[in-house]
């Protein structure tokens, strides 16, 4: 199958070494002065390491390569089954490329966008045929992450959904199908592990190493909150926050934190820029090991994200399995959240919920009906 990549950046290159280790055959298209030359260079780089590391032989190193075109036309994606967008985060922009790849392919081609942000109806209205219109989310570094969201559009047909989720599946990807909805399903789930933890400090609860310590040690995720703030980036963790808050038309429980802004104010970024909520030239502070302390914190980050998880569920963005996959798959939770969620009592949940609720008057930790609802049925989510 002829697979175009559009955009050669982080996700596009990840995106076309995938295809092409998959045996297709790969156009990876990039517009701008160097791009196409530094994706060739990392690519190479990447799978030479994979040699090294006895991840594939060099005859499949050989092999990947000569299977992706790297090129400056557009024109040559004319033919391909299946063309996956990984440009700038721009609607405008998209939108014109979507109206140019759709003039030059064949009508059954399948035209997607790895869009993190924007919604796949307005990218596919660009489009004459906007049935073939799909979202296909990847997550970063993609060749690495199993998980890879799918979402159709209103406008897009039943067959363009259930072949781009065959292809991807025979990537040997978890794919879960999402709706059209500010941040799909993990980019929306997430937020209170981001948002409430950074509550939680703003209220002298606890410092940055006791909370990311409580969340690691007593609740077994592979890092605490501000380790993988500053692992992402305070300035892409926050944009995305900010987004989803306002496509949410500022719901208060995607509220963002000045104490994020702040930081991406100040250029404490995390990891890359040397500082970000911790310093990486000095000694990580230690914790505070209290576990009376630690299981109060993780108890309200947690009660947060299955409220977020159960709403999701309430509002048909996903199935209760995809849900639970997105999070185990998407951000390595050590547990789906509704699985989490019967095994300490969706009773217990609601009550930490309502609990928080009546002391703040705050919207913030208002509960899904579906947790009231289940309660009073006697319900579990499996
Ligand atoms: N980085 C992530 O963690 C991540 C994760 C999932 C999805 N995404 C989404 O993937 C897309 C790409 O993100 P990225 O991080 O790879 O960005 P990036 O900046 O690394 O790469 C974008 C590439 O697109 C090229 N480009 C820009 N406009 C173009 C045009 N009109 N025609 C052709 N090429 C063009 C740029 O030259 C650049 O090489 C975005 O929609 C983003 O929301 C990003």
């Amino acid at each position: 199958m002829k697979v175009s990549v559009i955009g050669a950046g982080t996700m596009g290159a990840g995106i076309a070494q995938i295809a092409a280790t998959k045996g297709h055959e790969v156009y990876l298209y990039d517009s701008f002065d160097g791009a196409i030359e530094t994706a060739e260079n990392k690519l190479k780089k990447i799978l030479n390491r994979m040699v090294e590391k006895k991840r594939i032989t060099q005859q499949e190193n050989i092999e990947i390569l000569e299977r992706i075109n790297f090129t400056k036309e557009i024109t040559e994606v004319s033919g391909s089954e299946l063309v996956i967008e990984a440009i700038i985060e721009n609607l405008e922009i998209k939108q014109k490329v979507f109206t140019e790849i759709e003039s030059l392919v064949d009508k059954d081609c399948i035209i997607a966008s790895n869009t993190s942000s924007l919604s796949i109806a307005s990218i596919a209205s660009s489009c004459k045929n906007a049935e073939r219109v799909v979202g296909i989310h990847f997550f970063n570094p993609a060749p690495l992450m199993p998980l890879v969201e799918i979402i159709p559009a209103v406008q897009t047909s039943e067959d363009t959904l259930n072949k781009a989720k065959s292809i991807i599946d025979s990537w040997k990807k978890e794919t879960v199908v999402a709706k059209d909805t500010p941040g799909f399903i993990v980019n929306r789930v997430a937020r209170p592990f981001y948002g409430e933890a950074i509550k939680i400090y703003e209220e002298g609860v606890a410092d940055f190493a006791t909370i990311d310590w409580a969340l690691k040690e007593i609740g077994g995720f592979r890092m605490g909150p501000f380790q993988l703030m500053d692992y992402i980036g305070n300035d892409i963790n926050y944009t995305v926050t900010e987004t989803v808050f306002t496509a949410f038309y500022f719901d208060s429980r995607y509220k963002p934190s000045f104490t994020q802004k702040r930081m991406m104010e100040a250029g404490y970024l995390g990891r890359k820029s040397g500082r970000g909520y911790y310093n990486y030239a000095n000694k990580i502070p230690r914790a505070n090991e209290d576990r009376v302390l630690g299981k109060k914190i993780l108890w309200r980050i947690l009660a947060m994200l299955i409220n977020e998880a159960a709403d999701a569920l309430f509002l048909n963005i996903a199935t209760k399995e995809d849900i639970d996959l997105a999070m185990t798959k998407g951000v390595n939770y050590p547990k789906g959240l509704l699985a989490w969620a019967d095994e300490i009592g969706v009773d217990n949940v609601l009550q930490q919920l309502e609990d928080l609720q009546a002391e703040y008057s705050e919207d913030r930790y208002r509960p899904s009906p579906l947790l009231k609802r289940m309660v009073t049925a006697n319900k579990t989510f499996y």
